[in-house]
């Protein structure tokens, strides 16, 4: 999978795709991230990419021009399926769409900066604007950092076990159920400050200790993130 990042700061996001999972799945070529600078679309001698408000308010805002020429331009270089904003104004990101993202071929993410974008440009050129939580970040590099780690987990090859991303929390369980969170886990040794690893895990049962999973993964879910359990 493809993903292009449109950003002003590159260099912010950039050692985190480099390393770990992300870099050994670009060394493999299962994944491939592509950071583009927004001003080297700026078109004035001073490379501007922002101004003032109209109506007044604080902070500046990206400039329709620079944002369109820039996604019209990746588009006509690179194959891109879908371009997504990302903005504390969007639908929330899930895992579901995180899963639903993994399944296309290529995606641009923009990341906006100071106080967001010119509406415009949203109305041309985005398909879809993205939050990844109710706060306000100050650029939206993290957030697609966020965005592309989670998509590019899912897809085959990257984590070397697939099964892994399918009891996980927020992620539907093989009976259909609403997505829990995941139960505790347990490594040795098997005592450590006087607290033991729970009977079960040490009993060799295996339809016991995913009855006592489930309890758990009830249990957690039911103290930390009630609302999920109202969802389908
Ligand atoms: C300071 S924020 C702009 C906030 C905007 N004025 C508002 O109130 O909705 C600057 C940029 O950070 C990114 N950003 C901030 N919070 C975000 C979030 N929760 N999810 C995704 N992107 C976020 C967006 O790209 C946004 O354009």
């Amino acid at each position: 999978m493809n993903f292009h990042l449109l950003t002003l700061f590159p260099e912010a996001i950039k050692p985190y795709f480099d390393s770990s999972l992300l870099g050994k799945a670009q060394e493999k070529g299962i994944v491939k991230i592509f950071l583009h600078q927004l001003r080297d679309y700026a078109t004035d001698k001073h490379c501007s990419v922002d101004d003032r408000p109209y109506g007044g308010g604080s902070g500046m805002i990206l400039k329709p021009d620079v944002v369109v020429c820039a996604v019209r331009d990746l588009r006509q270089k690179h194959k891109i399926d879908r371009v997504i904003l990302l903005s504390p104004r969007g639908a929330l990101f899930t895992q579901a769409g995180a899963r639903e993202l993994s399944d296309i071929q290529s995606v641009l993410l923009i990341c906006g900066r100071y106080e967001g974008v010119d509406q415009r440009a949203i109305d041309l050129v985005v398909d879809e604007e993205l939050s990844i939580g109710d706060y306000v970040l100050s650029g939206g590099e993290l957030a697609a950092a966020v965005v592309v780690d989670a998509v590019a987990r899912l897809i085959p090859g990257v984590l070397g076990n697939e099964k892994a991303t399918l009891d996980e929390s927020h992620t539907v369980g093989a009976h259909g159920c609403a997505p829990l969170l995941e139960y505790p886990h347990y490594t040795r040794p098997e005592e450590f400050e006087g607290m033991k690893v729970p009977e079960v895990l040490l009993s060799g049962n295996h339809a016991e200790i995913e009855k006592w999973r489930r309890e758990e993964s009830l249990k957690i879910t039911c103290k930390n993130r009630p609302d999920l359990l109202k969802k389908k």
